[in-house]
């Protein structure tokens, strides 16, 4: 039996899978589940600004003499006692379970970000993950301004916590591996590449526009190309650096394909919404399976073993890529149903592999 445990950001996992940020890891017990499942550890659902904000309607208007200030105070306090709440999910999963638990924050203001850092560590949290995959639509914001943003943020939470950071990225960057880099020499321990896209739907009738996340939040399969080909990149220019994979893990195969691209961990959520936390040995069972077939005690003698033609990331292996995408993706006209599209070469390409 080969040996699946890795080591994330200084904390030993006994495997490379972890429940992603989400509502399956949102209270104590849930975390228990998870870990009863088998998984490595778990990144609890993110702490959002907003939806304190939302909550609180507990203080007391009668400690404020001017009603602005107790807007003010009221917002504040309600935060406080949001992140206490979640603080306390924090130290009974810490108490109920033996896998680290990576807590998780999102927020807007700057101030937030650190001081939430600091509360959920001081709850006994083993890691912080930051979910800094806001994306951003102002015209003016140039990216090298998102970018020292970015590493303001972190770099404030690092320096006032004591346990690793990661930073969940969003893959709607110019430069991923640009920002991924600043992120790092900012301070970053890991980087989770990426965040759940969201693309936007019209309705035909209401005319509205409203978020789209594919099929009723959750993603496919067909959402895992896009992240892996990042870490690919990512680990191959950048190989110090501690990746975790997210997005489209749903088959052992997937899971396999993240370690050799290059992914210390591997984060998964959808599948297990759809399919329930029994998946979690379906994926595991798969990797050993992959692991004992081509003869690796452990991890490391797999992580990042993807072999290229071409060093991925030079501009002879990018425009390779392209060209094999026209080519192997060119149109014909079927002239036998009157004219129908097909994709002629994709045949071609299945066999290749
Ligand atoms: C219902 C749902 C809730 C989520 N909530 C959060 C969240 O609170 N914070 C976060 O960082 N990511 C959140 N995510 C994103 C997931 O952590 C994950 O990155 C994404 O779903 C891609 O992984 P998957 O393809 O395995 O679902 C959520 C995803 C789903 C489906």
């Amino acid at each position: 039996m080969p040996d699946l445990s890795v080591e994330y950001m200084g904390l030993r996992l006994r495997n490379p899978l972890i429940v992603a940020s989400s509502g399956l890891t949102r209270n104590a017990a849930l975390v228990r589940h998870c870990e009863q499942a088998g998984v490595g550890a778990v990144v609890m659902k993110s702490i959002f600004e907003e939806d304190i904000r939302r909550r609180d309607n507990t203080f007391d208007d009668s400690l404020c003499s001017h009603p602005e200030a107790s807007e003010y105070f009221r917002a504040d306090l309600g935060l406080v006692y949001g992140a206490q709440q979640y603080c306390d999910e924090i130290r009974q999963a810490k108490k109920e379970t033996s896998i680290p638990v990576i807590a998780s924050v999102n927020c807007t203001e700057p101030r937030w970000w650190v001081d939430f850092a600091a509360q959920l560590a001081a709850a006994g949290a083993d890691a912080i993950e930051l979910n800094l995959s806001v994306p951003s639509v102002e015209l003016e914001l140039d990216m090298e301004q998102a970018e020292n943003n970015f590493s303001r943020i972190v770099a404030a939470v690092v320096s006032k916590v004591d346990i690793p950071v990661a930073v969940k990225m969003s893959g709607q960057l110019t430069a991923p591996q640009h920002t991924a880099k600043k992120l790092v020499d900012a301070g970053a321990h890991a980087l989770v590449t990426f965040n759940r896209q969201s693309g936007l739907d019209i309705s035909l009738n209401s005319r509205k526009a409203f978020s789209a996340r594919g099929d009723q939040g959750l993603t496919t399969s067909h959402q895992m190309y896009f992240p892996l080909r990042w870490v690919t990149i990512l680990h191959e220019l950048m190989p110090e650096v501690q990746l975790s994979a997210s997005g489209g893990v749903h088959s052992g195969e997937a899971l396999v394909k993240y370690i050799l691209a290059g992914a210390t961990t591997v984060q998964v959520c959808s599948l297990f919404y759809r399919e329930g936390l029994k998946q979690a040995a379906v994926l595991l069972d798969s990797l050993s399976e992959y692991m004992e077939r081509v003869g690796a005690d452990n991890i490391d003698q797999v992580r990042g073993s993807v072999e290229r033609d071409i060093t991925i990331g030079t501009r002879e292996q990018q425009r390779l890529e392209y060209l094999q995408l026209s080519k192997d993706h060119y149109l014909e006209v079927d002239s036998t149903d009157g004219g129908g599209l097909t994709y002629e070469k994709h045949e071609k390409r299945e066999k290749r592999h």
